[in-house]
């Protein structure tokens, strides 16, 4: 496995900047990135798979993050699968609160022995460190103003009720 290739997967339900945030720096950090839109069978996604694909493309290229990015979605398995396929060593997540640590920990322990695969944990710029995708699709479903927690391709998307259609 190449420790200079990463994975940051994500359920992206939708994408946030706190997201955003993780990716770039992440970019910087690796020699190539793999942004990975996946199927997280513990949740009941508000938008579909493809969907959330096409927006976290437009938002990576939207913010102009520089470096070697795949974008990609995984619903095949299990994460690890993917990154053995990638020959990706590292998986990045960014952790805001204890509460993220206790979420994550597990799943970092299961993948390392499921292949090998190191889990790097990014804490978040303070700007971005309360926005969740929970909270998005909460406001999102209540009318409220996204545009300050998201890209600007999804909150175009979320205001203009396309995922209505
Ligand atoms: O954005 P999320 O929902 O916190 O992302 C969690 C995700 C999708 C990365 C996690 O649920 C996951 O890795 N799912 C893939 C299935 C898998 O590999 N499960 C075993 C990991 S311990």
């Amino acid at each position: 496995m190449n420790n200079r290739i990463a994975v940051v997967p994500g359920s992206f339900d939708p994408p946030t900047l706190g997201h955003l945030d993780v990716i770039r720096r992440a970019a910087s950090l690796y020699d190539q990135l793999h942004v990975l839109v996946v199927h997280n069978p513990g949740k009941e996604a508000m938008l579909p798979l493809a969907q959330r694909l096409t927006l976290l493309e437009q938002s990576v290229a939207d913010a102009g993050i520089e470096g070697d990015i795949v974008v990609a979605s995984w619903s095949m398995g299990l994460l690890v699968d993917y990154a053995v396929d990638v020959d990706a060593g590292v998986l990045v997540k960014g952790i805001r609160s204890q509460v993220d640590v206790a979420y994550e920990t597990p799943m970092a322990i299961v993948n390392r022995h499921l292949a090998h695969v190191e889990t790097v944990f990014l804490l978040p710029d303070p700007a971005h460190a309360m926005v969740s995708s929970s909270l998005v699709r909460q406001v999102a479903a209540l009318g409220g103003d996204v545009s300050p927690f998201v890209p600007a391709p999804v909150a175009r998307f979320l205001d203009t009720g396309a995922r209505e259609n």
